[in-house]
């Protein structure tokens, strides 16, 4: 892992402690770096009523947002479990709306295991704002 890695894995760790998953039991955290050097993160919270849940991904997007920043240059998310769960589809499709195709999302474990992947490879022939004008 790079430093640069290890500083949003890090972030993600901290936002992962904070997850509300008593149905899942699968803690989620995720950090997006900014081309500003700024990070935001986020954690997933479930809800009783289940589709009500958000993801850890929704949350630091939802947190770089409301700053006032709409480009997200990296994001590390780190999963429960014995091997990186990577972005669901409903997430690769927001995080879309904020990156390029060449932004790297690093999905890793808490025991330091990395799966890295560019925009592109994970939501290939994708669907973003260039279509609408
Ligand atoms: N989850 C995320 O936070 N991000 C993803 O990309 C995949 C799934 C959460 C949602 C739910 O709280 C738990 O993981 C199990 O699906």
């Amino acid at each position: 892992m790079t430093p640069e890695i290890r500083e949003l894995f890090d972030a993600a760790v901290a936002a992962q402690t904070n997850a509300h998953c008593p149905y899942s039991n699968y803690p989620v955290g995720a950090a997006i770096r900014t081309p500003t050097g700024a990070i935001y993160t986020g954690c997933n919270v479930e809800n009783a009523a289940y589709p009500n849940g958000t993801c850890a991904e929704a949350g630091a997007i939802a947190a770089m947002v409301a700053a006032g920043q709409r480009s997200i240059a990296e994001i590390v998310t780190v999963t429960g479990g014995e091997t990186p769960g990577t972005p669901c589809g409903g997430c690769r499709q927001r995080i879309r709306e904020f990156a390029s195709p060449e932004s790297m999302i690093h999905a890793t474990t808490n025991s330091g295991e990395i799966l890295s992947s560019s925009m592109h490879d994970l939501l290939p022939a994708s669907f973003g704002p260039e279509q609408l004008g």
